[in-house]
Protein backbone atom coordinates (compact mmCIF):
# COMPACT_ATOMS: atom_id res chain seq x y z
CA UNK A 1 0.00 0.00 0.00
CA UNK A 2 1.19 3.51 -0.81
CA UNK A 3 2.09 5.18 2.85
CA UNK A 4 2.05 8.71 1.51
CA UNK A 5 -1.52 9.80 0.67
CA UNK A 6 -1.54 11.15 -2.77
CA UNK A 7 -3.95 13.50 -4.02
CA UNK A 8 -2.30 13.79 -7.21
CA UNK A 9 -4.22 15.63 -10.52
CA UNK A 10 -7.30 15.85 -8.26
CA UNK A 11 -8.90 19.51 -8.23
CA UNK A 12 -10.04 20.16 -4.68
CA UNK A 13 -12.38 23.61 -3.45
CA UNK A 14 -12.23 24.08 0.42
CA UNK A 15 -14.26 26.78 1.11
CA UNK A 16 -12.99 30.00 3.57
CA UNK A 17 -9.14 29.08 3.32
CA UNK A 18 -7.76 32.07 3.76
CA UNK A 19 -8.13 31.62 7.09
CA UNK A 20 -7.84 29.06 9.78
CA UNK A 21 -9.03 25.55 9.56
CA UNK A 22 -9.58 26.01 6.23
CA UNK A 23 -5.76 27.59 5.28
CA UNK A 24 -4.26 24.49 7.07
CA UNK A 25 -6.66 22.25 4.99
CA UNK A 26 -5.41 23.81 1.86
CA UNK A 27 -2.31 23.93 2.31
CA UNK A 28 -2.17 20.27 3.32
CA UNK A 29 -4.20 18.99 0.18
CA UNK A 30 -1.64 20.90 -1.65
CA UNK A 31 1.46 18.78 0.11
CA UNK A 32 -0.53 15.91 -1.02
CA UNK A 33 -0.44 16.66 -5.03
CA UNK A 34 -4.08 18.51 -5.50
CA UNK A 35 -4.76 22.10 -7.15
CA UNK A 36 -6.34 24.23 -5.13
CA UNK A 37 -9.58 26.78 -5.02
CA UNK A 38 -8.87 29.10 -2.15
CA UNK A 39 -12.54 30.72 -1.41
CA UNK A 40 -12.78 33.03 0.79
CA UNK A 41 -15.30 36.04 1.74
CA UNK A 42 -13.75 39.38 2.25
CA UNK A 43 -10.39 38.55 2.74
CA UNK A 44 -7.97 39.10 -0.61
CA UNK A 45 -5.16 39.93 0.25
CA UNK A 46 -5.05 36.44 2.89
CA UNK A 47 -6.47 34.34 0.46
CA UNK A 48 -3.91 35.75 -2.32
CA UNK A 49 -0.84 34.95 0.52
CA UNK A 50 -2.11 30.96 0.06
CA UNK A 51 -1.85 30.64 -3.27
CA UNK A 52 1.87 32.22 -3.36
CA UNK A 53 2.36 29.90 0.22
CA UNK A 54 1.44 26.92 -2.26
CA UNK A 55 3.01 28.22 -5.44
CA UNK A 56 6.27 28.47 -3.42
CA UNK A 57 6.58 24.66 -3.03
CA UNK A 58 5.87 24.04 -6.34
CA UNK A 59 1.98 23.93 -5.95
CA UNK A 60 -1.13 24.64 -7.93
CA UNK A 61 -3.80 27.25 -6.69
CA UNK A 62 -5.97 30.22 -7.22
CA UNK A 63 -8.66 32.10 -5.05
CA UNK A 64 -12.28 33.26 -5.42
CA UNK A 65 -14.24 35.06 -3.79
CA UNK A 66 -18.10 33.99 -2.91
CA UNK A 67 -20.21 34.00 -0.09
CA UNK A 68 -21.11 30.18 0.30
CA UNK A 69 -24.86 31.24 1.33
CA UNK A 70 -25.97 32.56 -1.82
CA UNK A 71 -26.38 30.72 -4.56
CA UNK A 72 -25.40 32.60 -7.86
CA UNK A 73 -22.38 33.61 -6.17
CA UNK A 74 -21.59 29.69 -5.52
CA UNK A 75 -23.16 28.31 -8.72
CA UNK A 76 -20.46 30.94 -10.42
CA UNK A 77 -17.48 29.85 -7.59
CA UNK A 78 -17.76 26.50 -9.31
CA UNK A 79 -18.15 27.93 -12.99
CA UNK A 80 -14.85 29.18 -12.48
CA UNK A 81 -12.92 26.20 -11.07
CA UNK A 82 -14.39 24.15 -14.15
CA UNK A 83 -13.20 26.78 -16.66
CA UNK A 84 -9.65 26.19 -14.69
CA UNK A 85 -9.44 23.17 -13.93
CA UNK A 86 -12.33 21.19 -15.89
CA UNK A 87 -13.96 19.45 -12.72
CA UNK A 88 -13.89 19.15 -9.35
CA UNK A 89 -12.44 15.70 -7.08
CA UNK A 90 -12.59 17.09 -3.66
CA UNK A 91 -14.68 19.66 -2.08
CA UNK A 92 -14.36 20.68 1.54
CA UNK A 93 -16.87 22.87 3.26
CA UNK A 94 -15.33 24.36 5.82
CA UNK A 95 -16.50 28.25 5.87
CA UNK A 96 -18.32 28.91 9.20
CA UNK A 97 -19.29 31.66 11.65
CA UNK A 98 -19.87 32.12 14.94
CA UNK A 99 -22.43 35.02 15.94
CA UNK A 100 -22.90 33.99 19.84
CA UNK A 101 -25.25 35.38 22.76
CA UNK A 102 -27.87 34.58 24.61
CA UNK A 103 -30.92 32.91 23.46
CA UNK A 104 -33.33 35.06 24.94
CA UNK A 105 -31.11 38.05 22.94
CA UNK A 106 -30.63 36.46 19.80
CA UNK A 107 -32.04 38.68 16.43
CA UNK A 108 -33.56 36.32 13.92
CA UNK A 109 -30.52 38.11 11.62
CA UNK A 110 -27.60 36.15 13.61
CA UNK A 111 -29.58 33.01 13.57
CA UNK A 112 -29.86 33.25 9.65
CA UNK A 113 -26.94 34.38 8.94
CA UNK A 114 -25.15 31.08 11.09
CA UNK A 115 -27.63 28.57 9.48
CA UNK A 116 -27.06 30.03 6.13
CA UNK A 117 -23.28 30.06 5.74
CA UNK A 118 -22.38 26.96 8.23
CA UNK A 119 -25.21 24.46 6.82
CA UNK A 120 -27.18 26.28 3.66
CA UNK A 121 -23.47 27.07 2.06
CA UNK A 122 -23.06 22.93 2.52
CA UNK A 123 -25.70 22.25 0.56
CA UNK A 124 -25.42 24.64 -1.80
CA UNK A 125 -21.89 23.59 -2.36
CA UNK A 126 -22.11 20.11 -1.96
CA UNK A 127 -24.73 20.00 -5.17
CA UNK A 128 -22.64 21.65 -7.47
CA UNK A 129 -19.95 19.20 -6.66
CA UNK A 130 -22.23 16.23 -6.67
CA UNK A 131 -23.92 17.36 -9.97
CA UNK A 132 -20.09 16.76 -11.72
CA UNK A 133 -18.94 13.96 -9.86
CA UNK A 134 -22.15 12.13 -11.20
CA UNK A 135 -21.90 13.58 -14.76
CA UNK A 136 -17.82 12.55 -14.85
CA UNK A 137 -17.63 9.20 -12.78
CA UNK A 138 -14.80 7.79 -11.74
CA UNK A 139 -11.54 8.51 -13.82
CA UNK A 140 -9.07 5.69 -13.18
CA UNK A 141 -5.30 6.22 -11.79
CA UNK A 142 -6.59 9.47 -10.26
CA UNK A 143 -9.05 7.49 -7.60
CA UNK A 144 -11.17 5.24 -6.63
CA UNK A 145 -13.92 7.08 -5.69
CA UNK A 146 -16.30 9.91 -8.33
CA UNK A 147 -15.11 12.53 -5.73
CA UNK A 148 -15.07 13.19 -1.99
CA UNK A 149 -16.78 15.32 0.19
CA UNK A 150 -15.50 16.88 3.83
CA UNK A 151 -17.98 18.62 5.55
CA UNK A 152 -16.04 20.58 8.26
CA UNK A 153 -19.08 20.26 11.88
CA UNK A 154 -17.25 20.99 15.35
CA UNK A 155 -17.24 18.47 18.39
CA UNK A 156 -20.78 20.83 19.09
CA UNK A 157 -22.34 18.75 16.24
CA UNK A 158 -22.82 16.08 19.66
CA UNK A 159 -22.13 18.75 22.84
CA UNK A 160 -24.59 21.29 23.11
CA UNK A 161 -23.37 24.69 23.47
CA UNK A 162 -25.23 27.43 25.62
CA UNK A 163 -24.92 31.40 24.25
CA UNK A 164 -24.29 29.62 20.96
CA UNK A 165 -27.64 27.92 19.69
CA UNK A 166 -27.66 29.40 16.08
CA UNK A 167 -24.04 27.36 15.67
CA UNK A 168 -24.44 24.28 17.57
CA UNK A 169 -27.84 23.70 15.80
CA UNK A 170 -25.45 24.39 12.51
CA UNK A 171 -23.48 21.48 13.55
CA UNK A 172 -25.86 19.50 14.61
CA UNK A 173 -27.54 19.37 11.08
CA UNK A 174 -24.33 19.10 9.33
CA UNK A 175 -24.60 15.67 10.90
CA UNK A 176 -27.48 14.74 9.34
CA UNK A 177 -26.80 15.84 6.13
CA UNK A 178 -24.06 15.05 5.90
CA UNK A 179 -25.29 11.42 6.85
CA UNK A 180 -28.24 11.57 4.50
CA UNK A 181 -26.36 12.93 1.36
CA UNK A 182 -23.71 10.20 2.23
CA UNK A 183 -26.63 7.09 2.00
CA UNK A 184 -27.93 8.90 -1.14
CA UNK A 185 -24.68 9.47 -3.22
CA UNK A 186 -22.44 5.91 -2.28
CA UNK A 187 -23.93 4.47 -5.37
CA UNK A 188 -22.12 7.16 -7.10
CA UNK A 189 -18.96 6.00 -6.02
CA UNK A 190 -18.69 9.61 -3.23
CA UNK A 191 -18.17 9.41 -0.18
CA UNK A 192 -19.02 11.90 2.24
CA UNK A 193 -17.64 12.80 5.75
CA UNK A 194 -17.45 14.58 8.30
CA UNK A 195 -14.25 16.28 10.46
CA UNK A 196 -15.79 17.56 14.18
CA UNK A 197 -12.58 19.71 15.53
CA UNK A 198 -12.18 19.96 18.66
CA UNK A 199 -10.64 23.76 19.99
CA UNK A 200 -8.28 24.61 17.51
CA UNK A 201 -6.11 27.84 17.15
CA UNK A 202 -7.63 29.98 15.12
CA UNK A 203 -9.47 33.62 14.73
CA UNK A 204 -12.74 31.98 15.19
CA UNK A 205 -11.76 31.09 19.15
CA UNK A 206 -9.46 33.61 19.91
CA UNK A 207 -10.74 34.47 23.32
CA UNK A 208 -10.74 30.96 24.25
CA UNK A 209 -7.03 31.52 23.97
CA UNK A 210 -5.21 35.10 23.74
CA UNK A 211 -4.87 35.06 27.22
CA UNK A 212 -2.66 32.64 29.90
CA UNK A 213 -5.64 32.50 32.32
CA UNK A 214 -8.62 31.56 29.01
CA UNK A 215 -5.82 28.71 27.36
CA UNK A 216 -6.21 27.30 31.09
CA UNK A 217 -9.85 27.41 31.74
CA UNK A 218 -9.91 25.68 28.15
CA UNK A 219 -7.38 23.21 28.60
CA UNK A 220 -9.41 21.82 31.59
CA UNK A 221 -11.99 21.11 28.42
CA UNK A 222 -9.32 19.14 26.54
CA UNK A 223 -7.74 15.76 27.89
CA UNK A 224 -5.09 16.09 25.86
CA UNK A 225 -3.86 19.12 27.37
CA UNK A 226 -3.14 20.85 24.36
CA UNK A 227 -5.07 23.27 21.86
CA UNK A 228 -5.31 21.98 18.38
CA UNK A 229 -3.35 23.15 15.49
CA UNK A 230 -4.85 24.25 11.61
CA UNK A 231 -2.53 21.53 10.29
CA UNK A 232 -3.95 18.69 12.92
CA UNK A 233 -7.10 19.00 10.58
CA UNK A 234 -5.23 19.81 7.92
CA UNK A 235 -3.69 16.36 7.81
CA UNK A 236 -6.57 14.51 8.57
CA UNK A 237 -8.53 15.99 5.44
CA UNK A 238 -5.74 14.99 3.53
CA UNK A 239 -5.81 11.56 4.53
CA UNK A 240 -10.13 11.52 4.35
CA UNK A 241 -9.64 12.50 0.54
CA UNK A 242 -7.11 9.92 -0.11
CA UNK A 243 -7.56 6.19 -1.30
CA UNK A 244 -6.35 4.99 1.81
CA UNK A 245 -9.93 6.53 3.55
CA UNK A 246 -11.81 4.45 0.53
CA UNK A 247 -14.36 2.83 2.63
CA UNK A 248 -15.09 5.80 4.94
CA UNK A 249 -18.19 7.50 4.40
CA UNK A 250 -21.19 8.94 6.23
CA UNK A 251 -19.44 9.46 9.65
CA UNK A 252 -17.88 12.19 11.57
CA UNK A 253 -14.12 11.74 12.60
CA UNK A 254 -13.80 13.53 16.05
CA UNK A 255 -10.39 15.29 16.39
CA UNK A 256 -10.33 16.97 19.40
CA UNK A 257 -8.02 16.05 22.24
CA UNK A 258 -10.61 14.01 24.45
CA UNK A 259 -12.88 16.91 24.15
CA UNK A 260 -15.72 14.29 23.69
CA UNK A 261 -14.79 12.24 26.76
CA UNK A 262 -16.85 14.39 28.75
CA UNK A 263 -13.67 15.44 30.75
CA UNK A 264 -15.98 16.71 33.81
CA UNK A 265 -16.80 12.93 34.23
CA UNK A 266 -13.34 12.01 35.37
CA UNK A 267 -13.41 12.86 38.76
CA UNK A 268 -17.17 13.40 39.33
CA UNK A 269 -20.56 11.83 38.86
P1 LIG B 1 -11.77 31.40 10.85
O1 LIG B 1 -12.56 32.55 11.33
O2 LIG B 1 -10.29 31.45 10.90
O3 LIG B 1 -12.19 31.03 9.38
C1 LIG B 1 -13.50 31.16 8.90
C2 LIG B 1 -13.45 31.09 7.39
O4 LIG B 1 -14.78 31.12 6.88
C3 LIG B 1 -12.69 32.25 6.76
O5 LIG B 1 -11.79 31.72 5.83
C4 LIG B 1 -13.76 33.07 6.05
O6 LIG B 1 -13.32 33.62 4.83
C5 LIG B 1 -14.79 31.99 5.77
N1 LIG B 1 -16.14 32.55 5.62
C6 LIG B 1 -16.88 33.23 6.52
N2 LIG B 1 -18.06 33.59 5.99
C7 LIG B 1 -18.05 33.12 4.70
C8 LIG B 1 -18.98 33.16 3.63
N3 LIG B 1 -20.17 33.75 3.76
N4 LIG B 1 -18.63 32.57 2.47
C9 LIG B 1 -17.42 31.99 2.31
N5 LIG B 1 -16.52 31.92 3.29
C10 LIG B 1 -16.83 32.47 4.47
O7 LIG B 1 -12.31 30.16 11.71
P2 LIG B 1 -11.91 28.62 11.71
O8 LIG B 1 -11.78 28.21 13.09
O9 LIG B 1 -10.82 28.34 10.78
O10 LIG B 1 -13.29 27.98 11.18
C11 LIG B 1 -13.35 27.16 10.04
C12 LIG B 1 -14.40 26.08 10.25
O11 LIG B 1 -14.01 25.24 11.31
C13 LIG B 1 -15.78 26.63 10.63
O12 LIG B 1 -16.78 25.86 9.97
C14 LIG B 1 -15.84 26.38 12.13
O13 LIG B 1 -17.16 26.22 12.57
C15 LIG B 1 -15.08 25.07 12.21
N6 LIG B 1 -14.57 24.74 13.54
C16 LIG B 1 -13.62 25.52 14.16
C17 LIG B 1 -13.11 25.14 15.39
C18 LIG B 1 -12.08 25.90 16.11
O14 LIG B 1 -11.87 25.62 17.31
N7 LIG B 1 -11.40 26.85 15.50
C19 LIG B 1 -13.58 23.91 16.04
C20 LIG B 1 -14.62 23.21 15.33
C21 LIG B 1 -15.06 23.61 14.12
C1 LIG C 1 -15.90 26.62 17.95
C2 LIG C 1 -14.77 27.15 18.78
C3 LIG C 1 -14.61 26.34 20.05
C4 LIG C 1 -14.53 24.86 19.75
C5 LIG C 1 -14.54 24.01 21.02
C6 LIG C 1 -15.71 25.15 17.72
O1 LIG C 1 -16.76 24.61 16.95
O2 LIG C 1 -15.97 27.31 16.72
O3 LIG C 1 -15.04 28.51 19.12
O4 LIG C 1 -13.40 26.72 20.71
O5 LIG C 1 -15.65 24.48 18.96
O6 LIG C 1 -15.57 24.37 21.91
Amino acid sequence: MNQTPSLKNQAALVTGSDSGIGKGVALALAAAGAKLVINYAHNHDAAEEVVSQIKATGGEAFAIQADVSHEEEVKAMFAQMFARYGTIDILVNNAGVQKDSKFVDMTLDDWNKVIGINLTGQFLCSREAAKEFIRRGVIEDRSSAAGKIICMSSVHEIIPWAGHVNYATSKGGISMFMKSIAQELAPHKIRVVGIGPGAIKTPINKSAWDTPEALDKLLTLIPYNRIGQPNDIGQLAAWLASDQADYITGTTIFMDGGMTLYPGFAENG
